[in-house]
């Protein structure tokens, strides 16, 4: 096993006694989902070894996060190191990895992406339903873990059914516009052409982003129940009249804020992530 990883995870374990069984990772314009939680302990990216502070606006106070509220609990990650600041696939997967060592079982992943479907709009909410990595890589590749199936990871079934519906039914409890769709993952950090997207409409991708294909499947390799909930923050190339600019990607849903955490917590109530979910962490 990988050093970084053993140490970063003893030194969440050296300090939590009760691992929360969900994790949350909150991508782009999702941090909001932390008001009103009890923070108990938090893990800053740069303390944690093999952990690098993201340059992506947004993501700069990066860290792991234990915290509570109204009868929950949960691990956060708030802020990500992605593939696009140059990093391997091993390091953008680690906190996900350290995680699922402490004994998290479960995790939502979040995260902005655009739009490629014609009739979504921004602002709309999408659970994953499969991924297409168009990424030019896999986080598996070149491991020497082989996770908990002992070998090649199987991605069928990769999201939730359980954990997409009880998002749906949040989410729309909330008047968010919940939708379903397959989600294509690239590279980055530059946004695709007009003829990428065409592209990838004629593959059946409604959505495309930059982060979630490496998390999801390091996630399913370690075992864990995934979901993702993507963000339309913007319509893809091609799809609207004016430039995409990332600020504007995280304002639109800042202005969400309350709505989205009263969303996540109904969500961690209704799933089942209460405070008797939480287990010893693993030795
Ligand atoms: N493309 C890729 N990643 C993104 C986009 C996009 O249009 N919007 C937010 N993340």
């Amino acid at each position: 096993m990988d050093a970084n990883l053993r140490a970063a995870a003893a030194r969440i374990r050296g300090t939590v006694s009760e691992m929360p069984s969900l994790a949350i990772v909150l991508g782009s314009g999702f941090r909001t989902i932390l008001d009103g939680w009890k923070v108990e302990a938090r893990f800053p990216f740069a303390d944690l070894p093999g952990f690098f502070a993201p340059a992506t606006p947004g993501h700069e106070q990066a860290a792991i996060l234990l915290a509570s509220a109204e009868g929950c609990r949960a691990v956060f990650i708030s802020g990500r190191m992605h593939f696009y600041e140059g990093h391997s696939m091993a390091t953008v997967t680690l906190p996900i990895q350290v995680l699922a060592h402490c004994g998290v079982q479960a995790i939502v992943l979040t995260n902005a992406a655009g739009g490629i479907r014609q009739s979504w709009q921004v602002g709309d909410l999408v659970c994953l339903s499969d991924h297409i990595n168009f990424m030019g890589n896999n986080p598996l590749r070149g491991q020497s873990w082989t996770g908990n199936s002992g070998g090649l990871a199987n991605l069928c079934g990769l999201y939730s059914e359980r954990l997409n519906s009880c998002l749906e039914r949040n989410g729309r409890k909330h008047g968010f516009t919940m939708r379903r769709g397959v989600y294509v993952g690239v590279s980055g950090p530059s946004f695709e052409t007009p003829a990428e997207i065409r592209m990838f409409e004629r593959w059946g991708g409604d959505l495309v982003g930059m982060s979630a294909v490496p998390e999801s499947i390091v996630a399913r390799q370690c075992g864990l129940e995934v979901a993702r909930l993507s963000y339309i923050a913007n319509l893809a190339a091609g799809r609207a009249k004016s430039e995409i600019k990332h600020r504007e990607v995280l304002e639109e849903l800042r202005r969400s804020g309350k709505r989205l955490a009263q969303f996540f917590l109904d969500f961690c109530l209704e799933a089942g992530f209460s405070d008797k979910s939480s287990r010893s962490s693993v030795n």
